[in-house]
């Protein structure tokens, strides 16, 4: 029968031959625990690549993919801003705008200005169909005043002169006010005799006269492109002035 009250022996340390160090005093640290290994899967029979795991990694994530693509698609739509459907009209308006845009400029270096100018040279009737003083028959449609004078101051005879509608000052059209027989520039107040020579405002000279003379067919023919001035000495110029 062992003796309880006789001191309990220590026991020799149990170490392997591999865990023992061979310094002699050194007490030995306890090895420290090993998880549990993960579960082998059985491979028998398979094959497995990086590619086929890859392979079928995709063809898994395929059927999912599509149903995001058409949530982000009907997200898009629903936007309060543009959707993707009116960005695409557009940029297609804008598109059609500039090639119209470019079409037209093209038409029109293909076909150049036309300008419907009044022609300078045109023919205003017999002698016989004016009667003495101011007509404005031809004011708007030719910018001119025929006149007809027993006396005129340049030729002193009887007969035509025409009067350019132009004032002299900055190029306004002045009216033929007859009860005070001048013409007067609605702009600047510039007033003109019915001789066409300034006497009020700022016009600083009288207006101009054009070529007069009588055509073939004995009508009075008008010739814009040539103007005559009186501070020139041009209104006494034989095609100034048509006697009649
Ligand atoms: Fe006729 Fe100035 S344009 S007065």
């Amino acid at each position: 029968m062992a003796d309880e009250n006789k001191p309990e022996q220590p026991s020799a340390p149990v170490a392997s031959a591999a865990t023992a160090t061979p310094a002699a005093g050194h007490a030995a640290k306890p090895a420290a625990p090993r998880p549990p290994a993960a579960p082998i899967p059985d491979l028998a029979g398979k094959t497995t690549t990086a590619a086929s795991q890859g392979g079928a990694a995709a063809k898994a994530a395929a059927p999912a993919a599509a149903p995001a693509k058409a949530a982000a698609r009907a997200a898009d739509d629903a936007s309060p801003l543009l959707n993707r459907r009116q960005w695409m009209g557009l940029a297609w308006g804008a598109f059609s705008a500039a090639s119209a845009a470019a079409l037209a400029a093209t038409g029109r270096f293909m076909f150049p200005n036309v300008l419907n100018e009044p022609p300078q040279q045109f023919k205003i009737g017999l002698p016989s169909e004016y009667g003495m003083g101011v007509d404005e028959r031809f004011k708007d449609k030719y910018g001119i005043w025929i006149i007809r004078t027993p006396d005129d101051i340049a030729q002193h005879a009887s007969g035509f002169y025409i009067l350019i509608s132009t004032c002299t000052h900055l190029g306004r059209t002045p009216n033929y006010l007859s009860a005070e027989s001048k013409f007067k520039c609605p702009c600047h107040g510039s007033g003109f005799r019915l001789t066409g020579i300034n006497f009020e405002g700022p016009a600083p000279r009288p207006l101009e006269r054009a070529r007069v003379v009588l055509a073939d067919d004995g009508q009075i023919l008008v010739d814009k492109g040539k103007h005559y001035q009186y501070e020139l000495g041009q209104w006494i110029d034989p095609e100034a002035f048509l006697k009649a």
